[in-house]
């Protein structure tokens, strides 16, 4: 298949192929995902926020760590929000997960709505990286966390598709760039299993700090 054609649909899912590429996504990423959930550190009535979901089918499983958790997601891929929006009816019908189109340097929440953010494979899109962490931080609750998952750029590059469009990082190029935009890395996860992939955790700096 072409490879600047795979490199669109994982930057944003559409069309016919968009329910296909949310299963491949589905499978490689799993493993990201368990790692994802135990990064967290979730406690009961956490309010948490996903971004870039593709299909969410990962929702009830997450929703599922600890009690009352409200989760939302948002993705600016329209196939993406209907696939999760089926997948997890039940839960979206009973308010508890609430699923929104839009990008994450437009974050459509008020300030310190959330105690967690978290994406996994979605930071290689963002063309200015720091009007996404801003709305990021915006939306934040004092010490909250952010967490992104990431496969490093040594392993990236040898899929060749990322030649078309992907911003890629080391994991000190990527944590050098959270620092500037006013995050403290606390942590970085690596497992060995996925192939050098890194999982960054984060917490907000203080909201009074001043950007330098
Ligand atoms: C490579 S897929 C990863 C999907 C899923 N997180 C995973 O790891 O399997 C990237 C996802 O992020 C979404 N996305 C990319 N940039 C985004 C942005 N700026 N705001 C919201 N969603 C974005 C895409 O539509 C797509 O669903």
């Amino acid at each position: 298949m072409d490879h600047q054609f795979i490199a669109q649909q994982l930057r944003k899912p559409s069309g016919d192929f968009a329910s296909k590429i949310a299963e491949k996504m589905n499978t490689g990423n799993k493993p990201l995902y368990d790692l994802t959930f135990k990064a967290l550190q979730l406690n009961d009535g956490n309010r948490l926020l996903e971004i870039g979901f593709g299909n969410g089918i990962h929702f009830k499983e997450l929703l599922s760590l600890k009690k009352e958790l409200q989760l939302y997601g948002i993705d600016y891929s329209a196939d993406m929000v209907k696939l999760a929006t089926a997948l997890n009816k039940k839960h979206i019908d009973s308010g508890k997960i609430v699923v929104t189109e839009g990008s994450s340097d437009q974050l459509p929440y008020e300030n310190q709505s959330f105690d967690l953010v978290f994406c996994n494979m979605v930071i290689y899109f963002w063309e200015n990286p720091g009007d996404h962490l801003n709305e990021i931080h915006r939306v934040l609750k004092p010490g909250g966390r952010f967490c992104t998952g990431m496969r490093t750029k040594e392993s990236m590059l040898e899929f060749p598709f990322t030649k078309f469009g992907f911003n890629l990082y080391t994991v000190d190029e990527w944590t050098s760039l959270l620092a500037k935009n006013n995050f403290r890395v606390m942590n970085t996860l690596r497992s060995k299993t996925l192939n050098s992939m890194t999982l960054t955790k984060l917490f907000s700096l203080n909201r009074f700090r001043l950007r330098l």
